[in-house]
């Protein structure tokens, strides 16, 4: 598979280092290629802890906001001995916006590894907005 384009690894290390994660200790960057150009976040925890939010949804929210409805390849750099992969909402989030061939390239902060996966890998039989029928979205599917 292809390697992970360097402009969506350079944003993704610059948010990973923001993160906001003092409860958890686990940072995570995630950037994502979109209609809208690269957009990313990081992590932001809260003391209320079920609060937090995930960096892949900060990076949904901010594309959203600049009108984006696309999301074309995603870079998520983790802490940790080995490359964090999102969890099961991210994959649902990455999922409305992305295509199954979409691909999910997952880096940790010091190490070569990298995991590679497209969204249809990492979620197979996703829910969808074809499920709730004749619903209108303005996503060009
Ligand atoms: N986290 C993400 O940002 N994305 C994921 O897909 C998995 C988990 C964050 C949430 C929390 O701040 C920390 O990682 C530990 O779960």
């Amino acid at each position: 598979m292809t390697a992970p384009p360097d402009e969506l690894v350079a944003a993704a290390r610059r948010v990973h280092a923001e993160a906001y994660c003092p409860y958890s200790g686990y940072r995570v960057g995630a950037a994502l290629r979109t209609d809208v150009g690269v957009v990313a976040a990081a992590n932001v925890e809260n003391a209320a802890y079920p609060l937090g939010t995930c960096a892949e949804a900060g990076a949904i929210a901010a594309m959203v906001a600049l009108g984006g409805r696309r999301i074309e390849a995603v870079v998520v750099i983790t802490d940790g001995d080995r490359p964090g992969v999102p969890c099961g909402g991210c994959r649902q989030r990455l999922s409305e916006f992305a295509g199954d061939a979409a691909v999910v390239h997952c880096l940790v902060a010091d190490a070569p590894e990298v995991l590679t996966r497209t969204v249809g890998e990492l979620l197979p039989d996703a829910f969808g907005p074809a499920d709730l029928g004749e619903r209108e979205t303005d996503l060009e599917m």
